[in-house]
């Protein structure tokens, strides 16, 4: 684990400085030369984003353990070569933007990504750390369903026909559409178009809806890859809090009603990060507003059949036939991510059109995947109870770890999914999930998973590992947190001192 951008008195570096300084010293030549080569580069790689400000020079050479003359000559190069501003009150920022304000540019994925802790752990598995962000390998029953569905698959009949499909493989389609009205929402096949996981149908869903510059509606806080894939397709966003109790559903009934926003994205069940279930009464009322409004409501139903209590709601669409209501689901949390399938449930023109965009990005899923997900889907009952048993088993690990290790964070059990929101007494979220990264354990910031940047006194910690896993790194995590609330306790105490 590296250890070399602790400070002393172990306050951190902020986010993405202190991975772009690991190991600056180990490159050649004068330290001050190091260190501008090692800033040099991360601002080139947009690893410190345009507009990040930098500490002052005191607090950098003290962290760093080096001489103020050598930050401050490192920091002179760097702005001689245009990669730094330095201004008179306003301190030092990574050139790009102006006002050290950083507006994620639409369409830039770099940028995006960058913010996203989790999409960017999943390109990098080195690191020999706990990973509490989601998405282990799955259980023996899942590996073992997915080995025999694989094994029933027949080739030779599938390579009768080339294996484009924009819309989906049609056996898969009408599976999905059984498995949906076995839900408890009628469908059939010609409503359904499968996708490489929901992420492809949320994006599919972002280019459809969201033209550049017009506004979308999403929850806050929400699943980051959907705040990435509006961006992604220029949408602004608006957000609005999550519906947790019954009543009419103020801010987005306004917006709906006065026809500012394309869409609304919602996960009524269940709700990532937070766990949560949608009121009826809130459903109620939402579909209603949606048809009279014609306001699309898309819902993301990727964790809906991760129940940690009760039989989970029938989605929304169900609770009213003339609304525009699109569904999104997944076999990523029943079954396995790796499979890469997911879908769309509309109404037959759109799915049309949709199918049409879906070929301009990948000409269809592949269609091992899909023949495979066909054979799956007939287990999908039985997965269902041993995976609520297997994430129950879980859960009840890391509520018992986290009430012994970190009893003064305060959180809600779960109605379901995967995910414990838990609230920090003190302190930025953001800070701490560097320092447990330092720790070996990987977690999510809340404020990635908001649209508006807030919720950084929460962090997201995945239930979904196995629990050996979940004990060491509930371990790791409250050996970090001792460390970072001290660091937090002494910077409160400087700060008072300064006062006085
Ligand atoms: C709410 C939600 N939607 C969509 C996804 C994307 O999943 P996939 O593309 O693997 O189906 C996830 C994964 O974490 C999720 O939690």
């Amino acid at each position: 684990m590296a250890q070399s951008n602790r400070r002393s008195n172990g306050v951190p570096l902020p986010l993405g400085l202190a991975a772009a300084l690991d190991g600056w010293r180990h490159l050649s030549g004068p330290l001050y030369l190091r260190l501008s080569a090692a800033l040099a580069a991360a601002i080139e790689a947009e690893e410190i984003l345009p507009g990040t400000k930098l500490p002052p020079e005191r607090l950098l050479a003290e962290q760093l353990g080096v001489a103020r003359t050598t930050v401050a000559a490192a920091l002179e190069a760097l702005e001689g070569r245009g990669l730094l501003e330095r201004r008179q009150g306003r301190g030092t920022h990574v050139a790009g933007v102006h006002g050290g304000q950083v507006e994620p540019r639409a369409a830039d994925l770099t940028t995006t990504l960058q913010r996203n802790i989790i999409f960017r752990r999943l390109g990098d598995r080195s690191a020999d750390s706990v990973d509490l962000l989601g998405n282990p390998a799955p259980g023996p029953a899942a590996r073992a369903a997915v080995v025999a569905a694989a094994q029933a698959v027949d080739f030779d009949g599938l390579m009768t026909d080339n294996g484009y499909f924009p819309l989906g493989y049609p056996p898969l389609r009408r599976a999905l559409a059984g498995h949906l009205t076995g839900a408890g929402l009628p469908t059939t096949e010609e409503e359904i178009l499968v996708t490489a996981g929901a992420q492809q149908a949320i994006s599919l869903l972002a280019a459809y809806y969201a033209r550049p510059g017009a506004s979308v509606m999403l929850e806050d806080p929400t699943f980051p890859g959907a705040i990435d894939a509006f961006r992604a397709a220029g949408a602004h966003i608006l957000s609005v809090a999550i519906q947790e109790t019954g009543g009419a559903p103020g801010p987005i009934a306004a917006a709906m009603t006065d026809g500012s926003v394309r869409a609304v994205y919602l996960m009524p069940t269940y709700h990532n990060p937070t766990g949560t279930v949608m009121p009826d009464a809130v459903r109620r009322e939402l579909v209603r507003l949606s048809a009279r409004t014609a306001v699309p409501i898309i819902e993301d139903a990727s964790l809906a059949d991760l129940t940690m209590a009760g039989q989970p709601p029938p989605p929304l669409a169900a609770y009213g036939r003339d609304a525009p209501i699109v569904t999104v689901g997944s076999l990523s949390k029943l079954v396995w991510p790796g499979l890469r399938v997911g879908w769309i449930r509309a109404g037959r023109s759109m799915i049309a059109q949709l199918g049409q965009v879906k070929a301009v990005a990948d000409l269809g899923t592949s269609v091992v995947s899909q023949a495979i997900a066909e054979n799956v889907l007939a287990e999908a009952r039985r997965l269902q109870d041993l995976r609520r048993q297997e994430l129950g088993e879980r859960l009840a690990v890391v509520q018992d770890l986290l009430g012994r290790l970190l009893p003064d964070w305060t959180w809600r059990r779960p109605r379901g999914g995967l995910y414990v929101w838990a609230k920090l007494p003190d302190g930025s979220a953001t800070e701490l999930a560097q320092v447990a990264s330092r720790h070996g354990v990987l977690i999510a910031p809340g404020a990635i998973m908001s649209p508006t940047g807030r919720f950084d006194d929460f962090v997201r910690l995945s239930f979904d590992a196995q629990p050996d896993s979940l004990r060491e790194g509930l371990r790791r995590l409250a050996e970090a947190w001792d460390d970072y609330a001290t660091a937090v306790r002494d910077r409160g105490a400087r700060r008072i001192d300064v006062i006085v």
